[in-house]
């Protein structure tokens, strides 16, 4: 194969300029160069990219001459991008041959547009005016010239761009495109042609409405054109104009800016207009004077029947800094069209916007209700009853369980998890389902009594964020949102205020699907309702730690380390049983899930019992053949009923399972003593 051997013979010329970069200029140079232009146009296209960018090591215009020429052969991504780096490599050398005319682009039009568009603007500023002089642009705008101009074009070329556009000399689609460019040039390069551009606003009444928009836009753009002003403000408030032109010269007086446009905006408001240019000019004047716009915005709000049309209107108005007070402030008490303060409310408080005064104002305006989540009553009622009718508890246990989520580790269930938050053991017999869909899907709306957060500065400007734990004469004990206790001296303490959120993160439903959601929302209603979600009545144990053994273990003669080893020793991997005081066989295969080349010995899960008083301790295991009970190291029994003689105090209790035949469940019970909880 031809091109195998090409291959290799080009590796070994790149390996080698990169050894001896200095060395590789020269006489043989001129022989490898003239190969590497034979290889760049070989029938493989392998061949043709590692020619390529071998080629980017020759800095001369023959070497960017010979790249060029790989558009004659069929190109691909890969090959257009190596070609992209190689001009880019060699731009200097190309750019002085094409300006000493060394480089001739006739007859190399792609070439040339394929260069030009891969130099950086400043630099294919350097080469435009030369190559665009004997260049006509064409009526149709083919080519890549007229957004050349615009990414990199002079004032000069600029002006010879707006001059097509005005004098005809482009069709309709490549006018729009000319005036885009130019619209780019003054955007990203604050260019303008050269001149007066007073003639645009001839196009204001081109007939072609991609042009009219193309021009409006532009003026916005331009911001300083003499008499623009007032021209737009006729185009918007004249009857006859169209929608999307009256709303292009709105967006043009909001980019002009200044007295005259403010003006101009306020009239447009004015009752004679039509529903959709107020509304435009409405949120235009917001965004330049918003006192001015008071007003409007208030009759926009009670005249405004269609939500969809409000919440474009409240977006943009609330898109304002500032703004949603202010307007709030102005709202009448009464009045308010509903739809438009059902769009408010929605657009206050998306985006991570919290616009509490404004949704107030809104729902107490239109009458909807006084609670600021009004809005969001609809779609909570919504849920708790989906939950009810197809939310299924037991998957809904695995959700709550899930380590992304968090639950646990800030709440406890019959004891067992974390306790930031409140436990919630019987919190489904207790609370109605909406309460438990508004608690977690909108933590802020109401904050459960006792577990308001506290904020506390201390004197060298630490701030603090909690709920309060405990408090001492000395000392104020937070409990952060991670769990963890935080001691702060009384003398420390600059400020002490009380925070105005929750500590239970929002949008902790965000990744969950809706079934998933309503799977969770029915597991909570279920807490402490008689069945597997009660958790109230004690004597199981739920706090677990398992691990298992392997043959490595039994080599160094550690066969039994489980049933001694500290409980914070890392091999232990710390668990909690289900609600229902459960260790199920799913939950321990995955927490024992033995590589394939290790054979497992044994399984141990172990945890702790406090007895108050030295005697008989009865306990109940559930699990299968081949279950063995060990207390304080000792061997008591198996699955069923053991008795025991046990002193006052702690003892560790250890369940070994045979890995071969672990039991779909495993829980153990006693009521003469209590199981280890945090
Ligand atoms: C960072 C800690 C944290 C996490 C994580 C957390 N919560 Fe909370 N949760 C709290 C705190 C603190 C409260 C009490 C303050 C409040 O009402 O907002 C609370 C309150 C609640 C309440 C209301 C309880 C009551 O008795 O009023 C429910 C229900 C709830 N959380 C469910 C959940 C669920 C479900 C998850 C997991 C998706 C979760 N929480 C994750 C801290 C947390």
């Amino acid at each position: 194969m031809l091109w195998r051997w090409n291959l290799r013979r080009l590796r070994g010329w790149m390996c080698w300029s990169w050894l001896g970069a200095g060395l590789f200029l020269h006489a043989a140079d001129d022989a490898r160069l003239a190969t590497l232009t034979r290889l760049v146009q070989d029938d493989s296209p392998k061949v043709r990219l590692e020619a390529l960018r071998a080629l980017a090591k020759f800095p001369t215009a023959e070497a960017a001459a010979a790249a060029l020429g790989v558009l004659d052969k069929p190109m691909d991504p890969t090959l257009d991008y190596a070609l992209w780096l190689t001009i880019n490599d060699l731009s200097e050398p190309w750019i002085a041959a094409l300006q000493s005319g060394a480089w001739k682009p006739d007859g190399r039009e792609r070439q040339l547009e394929f260069a030009l568009k891969a130099l950086r603007p400043d630099q294919a500023s350097r080469v435009l005016a030369q190559v665009l002089e004997s260049r006509p642009l064409q009526r149709d705008g083919s080519g890549p010239w007229i957004e050349l101009i615009g990414a990199a074009g002079t004032p000069k070329e600029l002006r010879r761009l707006l001059d097509q556009v005005l004098n005809g000399g482009f069709d309709e689609a490549a006018s729009a495109r000319g005036l885009k460019a130019l619209g780019e040039a003054s955007r990203l390069r604050k260019l303008t042609p050269d001149g007066d551009r007073t003639a645009l606003i001839k196009l204001f009444d081109s007939p072609s409405p991609a042009t009219r928009t193309a021009a409006l836009k532009l003026a916005g753009q331009w911001k300083d054109l003499p008499g623009a002003t007032s021209k737009l403000a006729q185009i918007a408030g004249a009857s006859g104009t169209d929608p999307a032109t009256q709303a292009a010269a709105i967006d043009a007086l909001r980019q002009i800016g200044g007295k005259d446009a403010v003006d101009s905006l306020v009239g447009l408001t004015g009752p004679t207009q039509n529903p959709a240019v107020r509304r435009q000019a409405a949120s235009a004047l917001a965004a330049l004077d918003l006192n001015r716009a008071l007003p409007a915005i208030v009759e926009v709000a009670k005249t405004t029947t269609d939500e969809a049309a409000a919440l474009e209107f409240w977006r943009a108005v609330l898109g304002v800094k500032g703004a949603g007070k202010r307007v709030a402030e102005a709202l009448p008490e009464s009045g308010l069209a509903p739809e438009s303060a059902k769009a408010g409310l929605r657009a206050a408080r998306e985006g991570g916007r919290s616009e509490l005064d404004l949704a107030l104002a809104l729902a107490k305006g239109a009458g909807l209700s006084t609670d600021p989540a009004a809005s969001g009553a609809g779609l909570i009622k919504e849920l708790a009853a989906k939950a009810s009718a197809q939310g299924d508890p037991s998957r809904g246990e695995w959700i709550y369980r899930r380590s992304d989520l968090a639950c646990v580790s800030c709440h406890a269930i019959g004891g067992a998890g974390g306790k930031v938050g409140p436990d919630m053991t019987s919190l489904g017999a207790s609370a109605p389902v909406d309460y438990l869909v508004e608690s977690v899907l909108l933590p802020n709306a109401k904050i459960k009594e006792g577990y308001h957060s506290l904020i506390i500065t201390t004197k060298d400007g630490s701030e603090y964020t909690g709920t309060l734990a405990r408090e001492s004469p000395s000392d104020v004990v937070l409990r952060n949102a991670a769990g963890a206790e935080q001691v702060i001296a009384k003398t420390d303490i600059e400020k002490r205020e009380q925070g105005t959120l929750s500590l239970m993160p929002s949008g902790l439903l965000d990744p969950l699907n809706e079934q998933e959601q309503l799977d969770l929302i029915a597991f909570l209603s279920r807490l402490g309702k008689p069945g597997d979600f009660d958790a109230a009545q004690g004597g199981v144990a739920r706090q677990w730690r398992i691990t298992q053994t392997v043959h490595t273990d039994a080599q160094a003669g550690q066969e039994a380390w489980p049933l001694t080893a500290a409980w914070d020793d890392k091999r232990w991997s710390p668990t909690y049983a289900l609600v229902r005081g459960t260790l199920p066989k799913g939950l321990i295969d995955e927490i024992t899930k033995a590589q394939f080349w290790t054979s497992r010995l044994a399984i141990y899960a172990g945890t702790e019992l406090t007895t108050a008083n030295a005697g008989p301790v009865r306990f109940k295991l559930t699990a299968g053949p081949g279950a063995e009970l060990w207390v304080d190291g000792r061997k008591i029994g198996g699955a069923g009923d053991t008795t025991t003689e046990l002193a006052a105090g702690t003892h560790r209790v250890i369940v070994r399972l045979d890995p071969k035949q672990v039991p779909e469940v495993v829980k153990l019970e006693t009521k003469d003593g209590a199981f280890r909880l945090n």
